[in-house]
């Protein structure tokens, strides 16, 4: 079969995987090749068991992979038979030198790009997907051409936002596809390339065009935008928690004015993900850079407030029962990030279970699809933890359970059953306001919600 063009994509994670599914899926006249340098990885999304558990993925990719989509570990050959490079590795925080903690590690993108100028021997058009600083492409731009400008190459951001647990609805149906580029005659003939693919099946009012700059910028104020949501009603949980009001109550109220709207708006136990956090930081740190102090300040209470929520929930924890946790069964429900993801990148499920493992805890942790995960995040925790796929196995013979992850699984329980199987007096810890609290006090439980006032026995 002749192919219209033939798309790579470097980088088969949470972002390169499903986005490249569903081009292929939509655009069957294109071949699409996801590489990676993890071999193990290449051969799961070979397998009948993809990395990555995402609701509607692997229908995507049966359809289309040994079609037009392919995976592969050799990445220079990719390089070579493409015309259209996506770039969507990992781009984490730096753990070292100068910005550690703060600024993006830009290795894995770098080695990217010098490998691209190495093994390319057409014109490329080379598509930013990972999430950046401001100014990467410019970068890119320089180490592209360092080369005696022998072969020409486009360099586009096209910033994906896609939220985990949601993805192939996202992909399917995005809100807006965004392409930024330079805005010479050759940059605007690359970016129509990529605006003639995406038209395939999104709406071309929904793909909107801007300067390479703000389109980096976009992806990282995205995230912080939608993080600080989170982090303004999870400060205003804990005032709820003083006063009697009811966190559900006042973001309904505030919710349903059409200026704040209703999303984003449930408190929690914090927002985890690979994404929000590293992105704030990274925002923080280009605010430094330019001298914003007060801007970088600002940004940088969103994630206080974060890491303030996951502190407040041990603590609630602790002196709920009587400032003692040695020896006792904690069970966790739920460990991914959010739920509908086996995913527990920045979970606050980690901080939790190492923090209450300090307190000397014993934990069972159960999660329908991050258990493989969680006992990666927590093996230096050894014996201290159990990893049990039965909710209800989990509970038994538990002082408290925790809930973390809003996996529906978790309302539909028979409580009955777990109260009746658990040390008295029994603890509920709703990190995510999913079960009916005024039911479970009723069965006997003492009830600790997020932002409300808790609901106890004594
Ligand atoms: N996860 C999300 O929900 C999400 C959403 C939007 C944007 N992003 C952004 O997309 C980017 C990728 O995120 P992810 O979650 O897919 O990461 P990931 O860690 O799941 O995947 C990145 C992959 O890149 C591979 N890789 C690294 N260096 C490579 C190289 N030189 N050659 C070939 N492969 C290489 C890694 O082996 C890994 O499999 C990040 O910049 C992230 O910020 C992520």
């Amino acid at each position: 079969m002749h192919f219209k063009k033939n798309i790579l994509c470097i980088g088969a994670g949470y972002v390169g995987g499903p986005t490249m599914a569903m081009i292929a899926f939509k655009c069957p006249q294109y071949r699409v090749t996801v590489v990676d340098i993890n071999p193990e990885r290449i051969s799961q999304w070979n397998s009948d068991r993809l990395p990555i558990f995402e609701p509607g993925l692997d229908e995507v990719v049966q359809a289309c992979r040994g079609r037009n989509l392919f995976f592969d570990t050799d990445v220079e050959k990719g390089i070579r038979e493409a015309d259209i490079i996506f770039v969507s590795v990992n781009t984490p925080t730096k753990t070292f030198g100068a910005g550690s903690g703060m600024a993006a590690d830009l290795q894995y993108w770098e080695k990217t790009a010098r490998q691209i100028r190495n093994c390319a021997e057409s014109p490329k058009i080379v598509v930013e997907k990972s999430t950046l600083p401001v100014k990467t492409s410019l970068a890119m731009e320089r180490i592209l051409t360092s080369d005696g400008d022998q072969i020409y190459f486009d360099v586009l951001s096209n910033p994906e936002f896609l939220a985990e647990g949601t993805a192939i609805h996202d992909l399917e149906e995005p809100d807006r596809v965004l392409i930024g580029s330079h805005k010479t005659e050759r940059a605007l003939e690359a970016r129509e390339a990529l605006v003639e693919i995406y038209a395939n099946w999104v709406p071309r009012e929904r793909i909107i065009t801007t300067n390479l700059w703000s389109s980096e910028l976009s992806k990282l104020v995205a995230n912080a935008f939608l993080a600080q949501r989170i982090s303004s009603i999870n400060a205003i949980s804990a005032l709820c928690e003083k006063t009697e009001a009811d966190v559900s109550e006042v973001a309904r109220a505030i919710g349903m004015d059409s200026r704040v709207g209703d999303k984003f708006l449930r408190a929690s136990v914090g927002f985890g993900g690979s994404c929000f956090k590293k992105d704030i930081l990274n925002l923080v740190y280009l605010c430094r850079f330019y001298g914003l102090i007060e801007v970088a300040d600002y940004w940088e209470g969103v994630v206080r407030i974060n890491d303030y929520q996951k502190d407040r929930f041990v603590l609630n924890m602790l002196n709920a029962m009587f400032n003692t946790l040695a020896g006792k069964k904690i069970c966790l429900f739920g460990f991914a990030f959010k739920a509908n993801t086996g995913d527990t990148r920045e979970s606050p499920g980690i901080f939790i279970a190492r923090e209450l493992a300090e307190e000397r805890a014993e934990l069972a942790i159960t999660d329908p699809k991050a258990l493989d995960n969680a006992r990666i995040d927590l093996a230096d925790l050894g014996e201290q933890i159990a990893y049990v796929e039965d909710p209800y196995d989990a509970a038994e013979g538990s002082h408290a359970v925790a809930i973390l992850t809003e996996w529906d699984l978790y309302r539909d329980l028979d409580y009955e059953r777990i109260h009746g199987s658990m040390e008295k007096p029994a603890f509920l810890f709703d990190g995510r306001n999913v079960v009916d609290h005024r039911r479970l006090f009723e069965m006997g439980f003492n009830v600790f919600p997020i932002g409300k006032a808790p609901l106890t026995h004594f």
